[in-house]
């Protein structure tokens, strides 16, 4: 039931159990996760793994795993999520250790966007990111979303960062003939 979305160096997939111990090795690592709720043991690290696998069977949407098409190793996850207590969907990305700044996330974000709007019929997306989060900022920006206004999500102060609105979908022309 997860569509599969390709880019040019990515795979986008639902999730395999196979996949847990590289999502348990990121989840535990304190300095990557200090943005992203905290870092995880196994045990919690797994409730965490299912939460992203149950999210696309709740709602119909959800976090994909990345995959590198030249070896197929996972590299991280980006998607659309609207746990409880969200004001409305957000679009996130993380990339695992060692993946960071080979343009992945923009990547994978440009095309999760693309498939919010043209395939859900979504108009708007939005991020959380919390200020010192540069990297994550720079990507919302490098796909266009601007500072929106301060938010308190779980406790912790964020950003918003607006995406650009989907492009009203083009009338088509009279048929003429
Ligand atoms: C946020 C996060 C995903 C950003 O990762 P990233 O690698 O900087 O982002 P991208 O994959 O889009 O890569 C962009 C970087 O790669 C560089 N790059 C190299 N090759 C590239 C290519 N072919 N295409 C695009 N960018 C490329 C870009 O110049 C850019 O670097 P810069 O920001 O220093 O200019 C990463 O820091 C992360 O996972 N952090 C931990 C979890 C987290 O905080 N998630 C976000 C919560 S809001």
């Amino acid at each position: 039931m997860i569509p599969v979305l390709e880019t040019e160096r990515l795979v986008m997939r639902g999730w395999a159990k196979g996949d847990f111990d590289r999502v348990a090795a990121f989840l535990g690592d304190e300095q990557l996760t200090r943005f992203v709720g905290g870092a995880s043991g196994r045990d919690d690290a797994w409730r965490r793994f299912a939460s992203m696998a149950g999210h696309w069977s709740l709602l119909g949407f959800g976090l994909w795993a990345l995959e590198a098409k030249e070896d197929r190793r996972l590299v991280g996850w980006c998607g659309l999520l609207s746990p409880e207590g969200w004001p409305e969907p957000e679009i996130g990305w993380s990339l695992f250790a060692g993946e960071h700044g080979r343009g992945y996330a923009t990547e994978a974000a440009l095309r999760a966007r693309d498939y919010a709007y043209r395939d859900l019929g979504w108009t708007t997306l939005m991020s959380f990111i919390h200020p010192d989060n540069r990297p994550s900022i720079r990507v919302a920006e490098r796909l266009g979303a601007r500072f929106e206004k301060p938010f308190v999500i779980r406790g912790w102060e964020v950003g918003i960062y607006r995406h650009p609105a989907a492009e009203p979908a083009k009338l088509k022309p009279a048929n003429l003939n």
